[in-house]
């Protein structure tokens, strides 16, 4: 009797001392159990972090749309890309340069800048700057609207593209 006590003595302590972290509930139970129960918070919070943390959509092989609506983009990196827009591009209203004005660019029709001379290639491309279409186009213009007289060789890194996407939706609206 007096043996069985000093055990279970022993035993409360060591699962109290192993489990000093965890709750009143399971540092009673002592032992093994507790022991098990343990990693599960842990693994239960990576669980739920996990797919916050997937942004390599990069990954995904050639001839998979790559989806813009999966990168987390920043608008002001965004603006620095653009950069490599702002000699042929202002977003003033009826403002055109070498290109055309991209004011409200983002939901518009292609060639539809009053006082621009599109190319045919643009202006009956059928397009509407969606933000995942700006996304395909911007990597490789000359690709998506073969014969544009836009000459830019476009931004192949997605994160940047994506990048200046969010910029172009957020001076869109
Ligand atoms: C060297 C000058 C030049 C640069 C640099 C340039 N563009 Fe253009 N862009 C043009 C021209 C010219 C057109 C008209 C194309 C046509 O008519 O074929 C055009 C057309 C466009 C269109 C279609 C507009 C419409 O009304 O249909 C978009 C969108 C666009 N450019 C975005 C951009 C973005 C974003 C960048 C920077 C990543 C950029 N362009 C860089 C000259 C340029």
């Amino acid at each position: 009797m007096f043996r069985g006590q000093t055990t279970m003595k022993r035993n409360f302590l060591m699962g109290a001392a192993a489990l000093a972290s965890l709750a009143t509930l399971s540092a009673c139970g002592g032992g093994a159990g507790s022991d098990a129960n343990a990693p599960a918070p842990a693994e239960t919070t990576a669980a739920v972090e996990a797919p916050a943390a997937t942004e390599t959509p990069a990954a995904a092989g050639a001839g998979a749309t790559l989806e813009y609506a999966s990168f987390t983009t920043d608008a002001a990196a965004g603006e620095k890309a653009f950069a490599a827009c702002r000699t042929c591009h202002v977003f003033d209203e009826g403002v055109n340069r070498v290109g055309p004005s991209l004011h409200k660019i983002v939901g518009r029709k292609s060639g539809s800048v009053a006082g621009f001379s599109y190319s045919d290639a643009n202006k009956n491309s059928g397009i509407t700057w969606t933000p995942q279409v700006l996304f395909e186009y911007l990597k490789d213009p000359k690709a998506y609207v073969p014969g544009t007289k836009m000459a830019f060789p476009g931004v192949k890194d997605d994160q940047k593209r994506a990048d200046l996407v969010a910029y172009l939706e957020a001076q869109s609206k």
